[in-house]
């Protein structure tokens, strides 16, 4: 469905994706990672056809979205990162404009409207001014105008970014049913979301992708550290050397509690140094009030791949 072939762009000298290439199959729903300006927006406008590129080439459903752009273009739904709706317009009035824009036929505008106002339960807001929603609202119209012309790819940038937790969980909602008939590629910062919605994950950093795989491969294959936390009420001075020194311990951060301090270990992926911290404890008696590990997350292997360089 997306076929992204050595894709640059420089932007006044500033080069913010470098030779890209990846392909999305049809009906996958791909996660787009990467830190902020790693190059997820400038990405996600090329391949809607908002932006040109430098050099490379992409392909959307067998069409040159450079040179077949409009044939391109029929096939993708884009929801950009800042909305540009137009805001003293009512929000039917708007997705019949942005439908016929799209090349909707006439007769067929008013029940594609319908549909998308149904699927985005807009329905009850559908005279409301533009203006007058909240972030939420306004991002459900941003979504009704990328599905207006039912579209079977879907690009969308930051779908639930500034919504609160019940919003999110409504649009996740949404476009989980979305997407069933359709691909989807989706950008967001929230990893738990990833590993609910996504069949695979794009990880972008500077400009380049690092990595390409399903969230559970990443997670096997990556040696993403897990933390293990460690609190002692009455900790000798010595414990943030003795812990620092134990095998696979990457490094040990620590934290004042009300019972005493809490010690952080970041770890290798396969590395559990549990069993240490309990026969030291026993040795020089420590008083331990807590020990309890996190297995890596994605989230951690998002920290090793992005951070630095
Ligand atoms: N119009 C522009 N002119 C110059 N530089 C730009 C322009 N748009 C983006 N950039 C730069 O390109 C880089 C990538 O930006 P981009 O918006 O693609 O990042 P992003 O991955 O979407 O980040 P975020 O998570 O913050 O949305 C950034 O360093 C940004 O400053
Ligand atoms: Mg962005």
């Amino acid at each position: 469905m997306i076929q992204v072939e050595h894709l640059t762009k420089r932007y006044a000298g500033f080069t913010a994706i470098q030779d890209l290439s990846f392909e999305v199959s049809k009906g996958e729903i791909v996660g787009f990672l990467g830190p902020n300006g790693a190059g997820k927006s400038t990405t996600m406008r090329i391949l809607s056809g908002y932006m040109p590129y430098t050099s490379g080439r992409v392909s959307i459903a067998g069409f040159d979205i450079f040179e077949q752009s409009v044939e391109a273009r029929r096939h993708i739904g884009y929801l950009p990162e800042s909305t540009p709706l137009y805001h003293d317009m009512r929000v039917h009035e708007y997705l019949r404009y942005r439908a016929a824009l799209k090349g909707v036929d006439g007769p067929k505008i008013t029940e594609r409207v319908g549909d998308v106002l149904e699927m985005c339960s807009l329905r009850e807001k559908e005279r409301a001014i533009i203006g007058t929603l909240s972030k939420g609202q306004k991002q459900r119209v941003g979504l009704a105008d990328a599905l207006v012309h039912d579209p079977d790819l879907l690009i969308l940038d930051e779908p639930t970014i500034g919504l609160d937790p019940n919003q999110i969980r409504q649009v996740r909602e949404l476009i989980k049913n979305l997407a069933h008939r359709r691909t989807v590629l989706i950008s967001t910062h929230i990893l738990p979301e990833v590993e609910i919605m996504c069949s695979r994950v794009i990880v972008i950093h500077k400009g380049k992708i690092r990595a390409s795989d399903t969230a559970e491969n990443l997670l096997r294959n990556h040696r993403a550290a897990g933390v293990v936390r460690v609190e002692l009420s009455q900790p000798p001075s010595d414990v943030l050397s003795i812990l620092s020194a134990l095998a696979g311990v990457k490094d040990v951060s620590e934290e004042k509690t009300e019972s005493g301090t809490r010690y952080h270990l970041r770890t290798d992926a396969e590395a559990n140094p549990s069993e240490d911290v309990l026969r030291i404890a026993r040795e020089k008696n420590w008083h331990l009030t807590e020990l309890s590990r996190r297995k890596p997350s994605l989230e951690d292997v998002f920290v090793d791949l992005t951070h630095g360089d």
